[in-house]
């Protein structure tokens, strides 16, 4: 009995000292799971929050690891720290001190599949930082899909093509590398006929928006237009559509179709009435 009691206090006492930590103090935000294509990069959005005020950055110490083994660092202030074959290749992008843990990864490899997972730690300044105040958000790991194709753009087109009328042609990608973003290139049109958006599909997923406006011609009807993706690293992806334009309405050969038509009608009464008199007359 009084063993269990002991017990009990130990886990209580145990309880309330990781508490603070454990619960509502630190939180973290990771994107679950992106597309990593194989070459090219990856921004990982991350932001954490932290219960005590505005923390000063240079006593913030953001670690990124692989998932099965903490000391398996793919990210360290202290590169020396960090495992060999991703040295060189990953980069905090966000401001700690303001709560960004954003990675960027370059140059992947279709190894990198992940887990990783973000830890931030305090940096202990003498006695004031008990071990406590480390901690790893082991719940806040980001997995990627590996794809070693790019995705191809797609290619959103008018409804019709009419010869002498605005053409306003979409091309689009989605990417996963917020820090460089695909190059959309046409093979046409010049820098004012073509607007850019970037935006968030959702969290860590980007998509690249290219439209082309143009007058079409007569010259463009069955000509191709190509939309090409170029990813960071050097790996691109094309779509292509033929253009197919509706020469302009023209009404004159109706007017033309119509005079000749009545013209014909009206030679023809008349030639019937010659006719007719004619053959009247020889009768009497
Ligand atoms: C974190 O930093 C990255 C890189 O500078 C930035 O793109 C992103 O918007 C930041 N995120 C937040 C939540 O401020």
């Amino acid at each position: 009995m009084e063993k269990d009691r002991k017990m009990m206090m130990f886990c209580l006492l145990l309880a309330a000292i990781s508490s603070p930590v454990f619960t509502g103090e630190w939180n973290a935000s990771v994107a679950k799971n992106l597309d990593a294509l194989v070459t090219s990069c990856v921004v990982i959005p991350c932001s954490y929050t932290h219960a005590k005020d505005e923390l000063p950055h240079s006593r913030l110490r953001g670690i990124w690891h692989r998932s099965t083994n903490q000391d398996q660092r793919i990210y360290h202030e202290d590169k020396t720290m960090i495992l060999e074959n991703f040295r060189g290749r990953t980069k905090l992008l966000g401001n700690l001190g303001q709560g960004n843990c954003s990675l960027e990864m370059i140059e992947i490899r279709d190894v990198d599949n992940g887990p990783f997972c973000f830890r931030v730690e305090l940096v202990a300044t003498g006695t004031e930082t008990s071990k406590m105040d480390k901690f790893s958000f082991v719940d806040s790991c980001v997995n990627f899909t590996m794809t070693t194709e790019p995705p191809k753009p797609t290619l959103i087109p008018p409804k019709t093509a009419i010869q002498g009328h605005p053409y306003t042609i979409t091309c689009l990608v989605r990417h996963t590398c917020s820090s460089h973003i695909p190059k959309l290139t046409w093979s046409r049109g010049t820098a004012e006929e073509i607007t850019e958006v970037h935006r968030e599909i959702h969290q860590g997923t980007w998509e690249a928006q290219s439209t082309l406006m143009f007058i079409t011609e007569e010259k463009d009807n069955h000509t191709d237009i190509t939309c090409t993706a170029e990813f960071f690293g050097g790996t691109t992806s094309t779509e292509k559509l033929t253009l197919h334009v509706k020469r302009k309405e023209n009404h004159n050969h109706i007017i033309i179709l119509a005079v000749v038509g009545i013209g014909t009608a009206v030679i023809f009464t008349g030639l019937c009435i010659f006719m007719m008199k004619k053959y009247f007359m020889m009768k009497k």
